[in-house]
């Protein structure tokens, strides 16, 4: 069995924690050259060069070291009839809901307000709402937001959440299809994108989605760029009775180039798509079950490129 993993910045640990768990496997990261990295039977991918998939004849399964698919559903070259299978929580949910947390918190309790006050040396207490009237809605219930909104709830704020298909998750109201959505928007204090890259998910967040949203609401992305219409959204953080404020993770283009404007806006914090890397030490589990039960025949949930998760 021939491995390949392909993850930048820390394909060695991932090969040194695949090849123990497969001895006998021949376990390579995508640096070793052509020759040996054909004729895999796995990769083991983060964003892999086309040429990776290109080159391949004899895949029986990818890996995506990612909950999101949507960049190796895009690469060119990806063989079509290869099963992927995608990393499902494995300690990613974790860290999503420590980075949604900040980022309520940051707007509940004016860490926003003080930043800018104290660049003029204000000094300016603000009262603080009850959590109860601070409505908080989750747009996307995967593994990840499903606990991004449990995490949010047992916080104390109300939490109400939005998925495709209905859903059922403990302290959390919630919702699903275009009424489910209006009804979220026209409450939420801060709103929450956590839905997956799809044809019916890009640019979901508009300018009519963000004129629903009550004035000074706040707006968190840590999902994918995609699902906000940039244009939209700066006009909304300028208009006077618009968003208080973004905390944006995930951009259409990354690294988001430096002359664009999002960049400098002060009711704009920008953090570099770091909200949730993929743990190694969890993850690496449920990739090799990933691979056992490949090799043992035993079916698998893989990803439908026609949903896009
Ligand atoms: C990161 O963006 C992921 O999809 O895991």
């Amino acid at each position: 069995m021939k491995i390949v993993v392909h993850i930048k910045g820390e394909a060695e640990q991932w090969r040194e924690a695949l090849a123990d768990a497969f001895p006998e496997a021949t376990v390579l990261t995508s640096d070793a050259c052509a020759e040996e990295r054909k004729n895999a039977d796995y990769l083991a991918v983060w964003k892999p060069p086309e040429h990776l998939l290109r080159e391949q004849t004899q895949l029986k399964a990818m890996i995506n070291l990612g909950a999101g698919v949507d960049y190796l559903l895009r690469t060119p070259g990806r063989p079509k009839e290869v099963p992927i299978a995608k990393l499902r929580d494995a300690g990613m949910s974790e860290l999503m809901a420590d980075y949604v947390l900040y980022g309520v918190l940051h707007f509940y309790r004016s860490f926003d307000r003080y930043a800018a006050q104290q660049a003029n040396a204000q000094w300016q207490p603000h009262p603080v709402e009850e959590k109860s009237q601070w409505p908080v809605g989750v747009l996307g219930l995967g593994a990840i937001g499903a606990h991004v909104a449990e995490t949010l709830s047992q916080a104390g704020f109300p939490v109400s959440g939005w998925s495709r298909s209905p859903k059922r998750i403990e302290g959390v109201n919630c919702l699903h299809g275009d009424d489910g959505l209006e009804n979220i928007l026209s409450q939420a204090k801060t709103l929450i994108t956590l839905l997956p890259d799809t044809t019916e998910t890009r640019g979901i967040i508009n300018a009519k989605r963000l004129g629903q949203l009550p004035q000074g609401a706040s707006l968190i992305n840590p999902g994918r760029g995609t699902l906000v219409d940039e244009n939209a959204l700066l006009k909304t953080l300028d208009a006077s009775e618009g968003l208080r404020g973004a905390m944006l993770d995930v951009f259409p283009e990354e690294p988001l180039p430096a002359d664009n404007p999002l960049w400098r806006h002060p009711k704009v914090t920008i953090t570099p798509h770091m909200s949730a890397p993929t743990p190694l030490h969890d993850a690496i589990d449920q990739v090799i079950a990933y691979i056992r039960d490949f090799e043992a025949g035993k079916s698998v949930t893989t990803v439908d490129p026609e949903n896009g998760y």
